[in-house]
């Protein structure tokens, strides 16, 4: 099969072609070299969202969204996870002031990028043993965007008109929050398939510091807020393609004595 990556188009599928007139492969069905099938081309041309107009998705849409999430599978099919639709222009505005407001507090404690030299380095001698404790939210990635939105040069929501929060209930079987990456993903690559454009926002777990939010949404034990992804019409302007990391894929294919074949996936 062809091995790329397809650029973010916005031509819509009708019957096996698309907009573009390219042909695709009928569902259910594979032959070598065939051409990507929908499901395929809706899963390699996705990508985040950034940009959104501000008239939010038809209540028929986000029905649609959370149906494909309602139908993801889950250990056991125990299903953990609760959703949250927010779609005030009101409550929305007020999420991303506080949101911004949490990352200034919680920068002003633990920016280390920032700042002169002494205090720089007096904030790196504790934060560093604060980030053995918090390694995946304060991995540098999440913490460059943190310092971003405090210092005002990154939003938050994005404008997305619709947020659905991801509650997850932590007595799920297994891992829940794997179940809840899994659930997303097909609201995700439903609403890319139906045009929308969607993006998760994992700094809205800052709001969680803030009581008000949890009383406002009821999120209490056993429950955890896990993420939110925001939804919408995309505006024209798009993001880039994201590279993606060629694989280097163990095959196992022979006996228990022999050696995996190692073949590269993605090139
Ligand atoms: C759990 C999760 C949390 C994310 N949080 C954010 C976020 O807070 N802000 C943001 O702009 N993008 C966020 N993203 C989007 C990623 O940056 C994006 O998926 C990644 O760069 C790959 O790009 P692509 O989605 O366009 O393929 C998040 C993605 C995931 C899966």
């Amino acid at each position: 099969m062809e091995n790329v990556v397809l650029a973010q188009s916005e031509e819509t599928n009708e019957g096996n072609k698309n907009s573009k007139n390219e042909t695709l492969s009928p569902l259910g069905k594979y032959e070598e070299g065939m051409p990507w099938n929908p499901v395929e081309k809706v899963i390699l041309e996705r990508r985040s969202t950034r940009a959104f107009k501000p008239e939010p998705l038809p209540d028929g849409m986000i029905h649609r969204i959370l149906e494909a999430g309602r139908f993801a599978p889950s250990t056991g099919n125990t299903q953990p996870w609760k959703f949250i639709v927010v779609n005030s222009p009101e409550i929305l505005t007020e999420m991303e002031k506080d949101a911004i407001k949490m990352a200034k507090f919680f920068m002003f404690f633990i920016d280390y990028t920032r700042g002169n030299i002494l205090r720089r380095l007096y904030i790196l001698s504790w934060v560093k043993w604060i980030i053995r404790f918090m390694k995946n939210e304060l991995n540098p990635v999440p913490f460059a965007l943190m310092s971003q939105i405090a210092q005002g040069k990154a939003p938050v929501f994005h404008g997305a008109p619709t947020l659905i929060l991801m509650v997850e209930d932590k007595r799920g079987a297994g891992c829940p929050a794997t179940d809840i990456g899994i659930c997303g993903q097909n609201m995700i690559l439903a609403a890319h398939s139906m045009g929308a454009g969607s993006c998760w926002f994992g700094t809205t777990k800052l709001l969680m510091y803030l009581p008000k939010w949890k009383k406002k949404f009821g999120i209490k034990y056993p429950y955890r807020l896990n993420d939110c992804i925001g939804f919408g019409w995309p505006s024209p302007k798009a993001d880039g393609m994201v590279p993606r990391e060629t694989q280097l894929v163990q095959w196992y294919e022979k006996g228990m004595n022999d050696a995996p074949r190692i073949k590269k996936q993605g090139e």
